[in-house]
């Protein structure tokens, strides 16, 4: 167990940005930082993170949470597990209580192996530093791969002898059982053989994304050595599709850079860091799988594929870029000379015209892939209907309309066809992609049809009443006390303004209603209050309120327009008060005035009809009235 000082001092150095900001792209907007949520897959951020008020709260999954809660959420660990791990972050010593055997037993799996592995890559770079092989070896290939110390320090890279047990007796003698050892994928047991898996090779340790190591790929030293490359299996703490070497090194400037590098080997990705290029990671040799894309997704928008190229190895990889299209990112291309590939030929170059041919040839990946086929087209007529076809297939799993309009256009363009033809051949694309499950269905609708997007939009006018109920909600919790003029505090018009309206929402009731029960007594309810003491669905509620996000505002003004001004000053908080209750009542008149249609519907007799059309036109006047008004305030 952790002693409570260590959790104190853990608690006091945590910084919640910080933390976060090790596996998400955060960028600040206003008082908070934005980023797509880690949690959930999304195009567009919804994932918040307030540095002043400590939480972390997805609008899209609804994720919610400090610090703790958050490494314990992606990293997938259990309280104590998080705060080791936050330990571990800010370099804070955790004196644990000597561990009973039960204890020792019970500690996971998974932490055994991680202990395990990381012994694994200490032995390998002791062997590589610290031993005479290892130092005539080991650092006499990397010298002549020009690989300089700083590189091989940064990577953790090793050596290890040729011989069957060597670090099989060292695990042993240092208290690792043989069961654990081949769970890690370092022992082989073969009918009554034992060992070790990996014998005269060059180590490079693969991290995951937090900087553990989780396993192993080890190069042989000669040419005729086969494999080339000898990998550590998939074991619980290394799930391959889910990790890409390089990462854990790049995402700092993965996430500066917005831009991810993509290559295929681990030297490629220590060669471009020898050049100084370091948002780089590498796929391993295969294609990517949806998780690495998401992966690399929390950090950049953008991938750039490094391809040594050949074309026809290059029209085989193609299809595969499809897939990070799909997930939304934008996907840039840089082809080598053939022959070369990016460990080659940034040696070749040097680091600044290495540099300077990456951000000549740097192309997008549309672009290229259309005129890959313009020029095919052009030697081959019969080429070009399949040329068509190709293209907007790549265009079409695109998930963003914008983007893909602007595609077929320049496609259209670079191919010399009709931007008709390919709008047409992109929707029967579209509608059978919306029909398989091979890519996620791309929202929005289809380029030539702009009737269908109104068609989308539904007012669903509950949802809208419960919005303007929450943005009342907010005023009142953010600006409660601000004093409109001498006599009116915002939260006496507010309430005063709202005495009439029933709220849909029973926890906005309930907040509404302790508002008022302070105020009568002279007091103001406070965001505190409600957190310390609400009820679960109270703190959940106002915690969403006061994390609000402008965008999310912008985004119902674009859909309901619904208006929110400026309320950096008094004169503006007045008139967002005045609006939004203007607002809200307008929308509980519109529903009054649904209702009663519905209700015409039913009457069953003529003095029921009267009535209803009285009603009708009672209402009718109250909207125009407050229509009128509400053109006032926003004219103003
Ligand atoms: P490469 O053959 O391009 O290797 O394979 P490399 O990384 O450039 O290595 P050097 O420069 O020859 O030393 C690309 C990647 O494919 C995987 C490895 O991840 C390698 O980095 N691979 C390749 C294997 O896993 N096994 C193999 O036998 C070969
Ligand atoms: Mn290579």
């Amino acid at each position: 167990m952790i002693p409570s000082h260590t959790v104190d001092e853990i608690k006091n150095r945590i910084d919640l940005v910080e933390v976060v900001g090790d596996f998400v792209s955060l960028k600040r907007k206003g008082q908070n930082m934005w980023a797509c949520c880690p949690f959930h897959n999304e195009k567009s951020p919804s994932f918040s993170v307030s540095p002043t008020k400590g939480f972390y709260k997805c609008f899209g999954c609804g994720k919610a949470g400090d610090a703790i809660d958050f490494v314990m959420e992606i990293e997938k660990l259990n309280y104590v597990e998080s705060l080791k791990f936050l330990a571990k972050k800010y370099g804070i010593e955790v004196q644990e209580k000597e561990l009973t055997d039960d204890q020792a037993q019970q500690q996971s799996e998974r932490e055994s192996l991680h202990i395990l592995l990381n012994a694994a890559k200490e032995y390998f770079e002791t062997t590589l530093w610290d031993t005479p092989e290892g130092r005539s070896i080991g650092l006499g290939y990397f010298k002549e791969r020009k690989m300089t110390d700083a590189i091989l320090k940064k990577f953790e890279l090793g050596f290890v002898k040729d011989e069957w047990d060597g670090f099989y007796k060292h695990a042993l003698k240092n208290g690792h059982t043989e069961e654990m050892l081949e769970k890690a994928g370092l022992l082989i047991v073969k009918e009554n053989k034992k060992y070790d898996r990996f014998r005269g090779r060059i180590i490079f340790p693969i991290h995951n994304v937090s900087g553990r190591v989780v396993g192993f790929g080890a190069r042989a030293l000669k040419k005729d050595d086969k494999p080339k490359y000898i990998n550590s299996p998939e074991t619980a703490i290394y799930v391959k599709n889910q990790v890409l070497y390089g990462l854990f090194q790049a995402k700092q400037a993965i996430r500066m850079a917005e831009n991810c590098f993509l290559v295929e080997g681990y030297t490629d990705v220590t060669s471009l860091h020898e050049v100084g290029i370091e948002n780089v990671v590498a796929s391993s040799g295969t294609s990517l799988t949806e998780g690495q894309i998401k992966l690399i997704q929390r950090f950049s928008p953008t991938i750039t594929v490094l391809y040594d190229g050949d074309m026809a190895g290059i029209k085989a990889s193609l299809r595969g870029i499809d897939m990070i299209l799909a997930q939304g990112l934008n996907v840039k291309m840089v082809l080598l000379p053939e022959g070369e590939d990016p460990d080659s030929y940034s040696k070749a170059l040097g680091a600044e015209a290495f540099t300077q041919y990456l951000e000549d040839k740097k192309e997008d990946f549309i672009h290229f892939k259309a005129n890959l086929l313009a020029q095919e087209a052009e030697k081959d007529p019969i080429k070009k209907a399949e040329s068509i076809k190709e293209i907007v297939s790549s265009i079409g799993v695109i998930p963003d309309a914008i983007k893909r309009s602007v595609y077929i256009k320049e496609a259209g363009d670079l191919l010399g066809i009709e931007e008709q033809v390919l709008i047409g051949e992109l929707n029967k694309i579209l509608r059978k992609n919306a029909k398989s499950s091979a890519y996620k269905k791309p929202e929005g609708v289809v380029v030539t049809e702009p009737k269908a997007v109104e068609q989308e939009v539904s007012w669903d006018l509950v949802e809208i009443i419960k919005y303007q109920e929450q943005e009342s909600i907010r005023l009142l919790l953010e600006y409660a006390q601000v004093e409109l003029d001498k006599e009116t505090s915002l939260q006496t018009y507010l309430l005063n303004e709202l005495e009439d309206v029933e709220f849909l929402s029973e926890t906005h009731a309930v907040i509404f209603n302790k508002f008022r029960e302070e105020l009568a007594k002279g007091n103001t309810a406070t965001i505190d209050y409600f957190i310390k003491n609400g009820s679960a669905e109270v703190r959940k509620t106002v915690i969403d309120i006061i994390s609000k996000k402008r965008d999310v505002s912008s985004k119902w003004s674009d859909k309901y327009k619904i208006f929110i001004p400026n309320e950096s000053d008094k004169l503006h908080l007045e008139r967002t008060a005045l609006t939004n209750i203007l607002r809200l009542k307008q929308r509980v008149v519109r529903r009054m005035l649904e209702d009663n249609i519905e209700r015409l519907k039913t009457a069953k007799n003529e003095d029921e009809q009267t009535e209803v059309q009285q009603i009708h036109a009672e209402l009718k006047k109250t909207e125009t009235e407050i229509a009128a008004l509400l053109g006032n305030v926003i004219l103003k």
